[in-house]
C-alpha cells in the first residue's frame, strides 16, 4: 500500500512551480487529488515512488491514455473524493490562495487539456522530487522508467503540463528530449515522441 499522504506532502511541497506551496493551501488533497491519487490508483503500472529513511522523497506517475484517463477520472476518482473536498472547502471561512482558488475552479469543472493533434502525444506525466532528492540523477532515472513502460507499450508520444516560469524543470525536459508545444501564461506544454 502506497503512502498516499506521505505522496501528497511531496507535491504539496513542490506545488508552487516547483517549490514549497505549504501555507498556500487549506489542505493537500487539493493538490494530491488531483495529481497523486488517481494516477496512484488507476494507473500502478505507471506509478514509481522514491524512498528514504525519513519516507516517501518523491515520484513519478503517468498514464499511457490521457483521454481514457480523464473519463475513468470522473467515473471512478472523482466521486471517491468529492464529498471529502467539500468538506474541505466548507471548512475553510477565509478566502483562499490564488493557488487554492486555481484548484477549486478546476475542481468545479474539471476541464482537462490536451496537445493537438492528441494522436500524436496521448500519455502524460507529472515527476516531482522534495529538494533532498534533486539533483542526484533521480529525476533522469525515474523518467527513464517512466517512458520505457510507456514504450512498452506502443504509445506513440508523452505531453506534460508545467508552470511557465520553472526554469528548472524546463531544463531538465529538454535535456531528456522534451520540446515547448504551447505555451501561456498560466501553463506551458511539453512534448516528446517515443
Ligand atoms: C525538476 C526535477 C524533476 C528534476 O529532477 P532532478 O533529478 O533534480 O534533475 P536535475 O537535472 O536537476 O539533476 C540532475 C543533476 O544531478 C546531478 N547528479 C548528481 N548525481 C547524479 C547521477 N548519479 N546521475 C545523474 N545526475 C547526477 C547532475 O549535476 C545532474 O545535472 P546534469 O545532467 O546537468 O549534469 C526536480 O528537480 C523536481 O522535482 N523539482 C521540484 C518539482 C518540479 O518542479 N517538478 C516538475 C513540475 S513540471
Amino acid at each position: 500500500m502506497e503512502d498516499l499522504p506521505g505522496l501528497y506532502q511531496v507535491c504539496l511541497q513542490t506545488g508552487d512551480g516547483g517549490a514549497d506551496a505549504t501555507g498556500r493551501f487549506s489542505d493537500p488533497a487539493w493538490l494530491g487529488h488531483r495529481f497523486v491519487g488517481p494516477y496512484v490508483a488507476l494507473e500502478p503500472g505507471f506509478s514509481w515512488t522514491l524512498e528514504d529513511e525519513a519516507g516517501p522523497c518523491g515520484y513519478v506517475l503517468g498514464t499511457a491514455d490521457s483521454l481514457r484517463f480523464s473519463h475513468r477520472f470522473e467515473s471512478d476518482w472523482y466521486p471517491r473524493v468529492a464529498g471529502e473536498l467539500d468538506l474541505i472547502r466548507r471548512a475553510v471561512p477565509t478566502a483562499p490562495s490564488d493557488l487554492e482558488f486555481e484548484q477549486r475552479r478546476w475542481f468545479a469543472h474539471r476541464r482537462w487539456e490536451f496537445p493537438q493533434p492528441m494522436e500524436a502525444f496521448p500519455a502524460h506525466l507529472h515527476i516531482d522530487l522534495l529538494p533532498r532528492a534533486q539533483g542526484r540523477g533521480y529525476g533522469v532515472r525515474m523518467v527513464g522508467m517512466l517512458l520505457d513502460a510507456m514504450r512498452a507499450a506502443r504509445v506513440s508520444g508523452v505531453h506534460l503540463v508545467m508552470h511557465p516560469e520553472n526554469d528548472r524543470a524546463r531544463r531538465f525536459y529538454l535535456k531528456l528530449g522534451f520540446r515547448t508545444h504551447t505555451r501561456s501564461r498560466e501553463a506551458e506544454v511539453l512534448v516528446r515522441d517515443l
